[in-house]
């Protein structure tokens, strides 16, 4: 029998970090060998917020290095780049017919990223209609699920009531896709406050060097209660164990730095550097294998056109078939 299809992306916005791994990748990494992944690096979503365009194809690039240093290579699973395949865009149009505006200006990461364009400038459309073109990413493949965290789930809820809508008006097309989030849903950044994110700046890069992530480990907030190193703590209360310990540490270091912090008897400095070691154990094999295929551009490109073409053919597909069903002429 053939397999599910798991789909999901990451925006090119910027540097991956340890919350897309925890909240994304790892989770991916887990279903390459039950399902037929597909993992898509979304340029045309990246543009849809203020962005450097001389900047955006070593984004993109960084982006498919990221992917497979982790795990994610061609042999095991499908990585390409969005706009390889503009029946992305196609599809985005024609379920455009069928979600109502309402919905959208509903999404909260729409309502947030909305205040980032500048006063006076006015939201561009295509943030706008973002969540639809995230719809066509997912249905194009029909995929059964979408592995994410936590911040997409109210997109995908739109993504099946986009497919209800559709299937209602013109018949059976497409199945609704489940949202698989990971165990860990919402990573906080250094500052414990906002969400782990590229553009916050408050986030560890994947592919950091150890010496940048203990520079900023160091300084990190811990249990704001803990002022002095004799002072006892509560690691519930401090993002450095909540957020990254929990993820990274195995369980004895894990119950020895939470009872040390509980009783005062580990300080916060001696803590981190037991997270650091674990976080190195996890990331240095990714750094450093995104140092090895980083330069060689033709097997990371090679990588990339496979995926577009296996993703091409699929989504033909599905055009024909939606505009089959949506009585438009077939394509000469
Ligand atoms: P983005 O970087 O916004 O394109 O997100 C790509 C994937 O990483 C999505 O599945 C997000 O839900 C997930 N993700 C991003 N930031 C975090 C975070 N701070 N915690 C958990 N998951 C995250
Ligand atoms: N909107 C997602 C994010 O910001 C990225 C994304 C685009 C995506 N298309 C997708 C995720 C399809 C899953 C499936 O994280």
């Amino acid at each position: 029998m053939a397999k599910k299809v798991i789909f999901s992306g990451i925006q090119p916005s910027g540097e991956l970090h340890i919350g897309n791994y925890l909240g994304a990748i790892q989770n991916w990494l887990r279903m390459l060998d039950e399902y037929d992944c597909i993992f898509c690096i979304v340029d045309y979503h990246a543009i849809t917020a203020p962005y450097d365009q001389k900047e955006l194809p070593q984004r993109v690039y960084e982006a498919a290095v990221a992917y497979i240093a982790s795990g994610l290579v061609p042999e095991r699973c499908t990585v390409f780049v969005q706009s390889d395949v503009p029946e992305h865009v196609e599809l985005e149009w024609l379920l455009g017919t069928v979600t109502p505006i309402g919905d959208l200006f509903r999404m909260t990461q729409y309502k947030d990223k909305a205040k980032d364009f500048a006063q006076g400038q006015s939201v561009a459309s295509g943030l706008l209609c973002y969540p639809i073109l995230q719809a066509a990413d997912i249905l194009l493949y029909k995929a059964h699920g979408v592995p994410v965290g936590e911040d997409q789930a109210q997109h995908l809820e739109l993504t099946r009531e986009i497919a209800r809508n559709f299937n209602r008006r013109f018949g059976e097309v497409f199945p609704e896709p489940a949202t698989m989030l990971s165990e860990a849903r919402r990573i906080l950044g250094l500052d414990g406050e906002r969400k782990m994110s590229k553009s916050l700046g408050n986030h560890i890069g994947l592919t950091e060097t150890p010496e940048q992530i203990w520079e900023k480990l160091r300084p990190a907030k811990t249990d704001p209660a803990r002022v002095r190193r004799t002072d006892k703590g509560d690691p519930e209360k401090c993002n450095i164990f909540t957020s990254y310990h929990r993820f990274f540490t195995p369980a004895p270091d894990l119950e020895r730095c939470a009872e040390g912090c509980r009783t005062a008897g580990i300080g916060c400095i001696d803590c981190k550097k037991v997270l650091f070691t674990h976080l190195r154990a996890a990331l240095d094999p990714i750094r450093e294998r995104a140092d090895e295929i980083r330069g060689r551009r033709d097997y990371v490109l090679d990588a990339l056109d496979q995926g577009a073409r296996h993703c091409k053919e699929i989504a033909a597909r599905t055009i024909a078939e939606v505009r089959a069903a949506m009585g438009m002429v077939p394509r000469r």
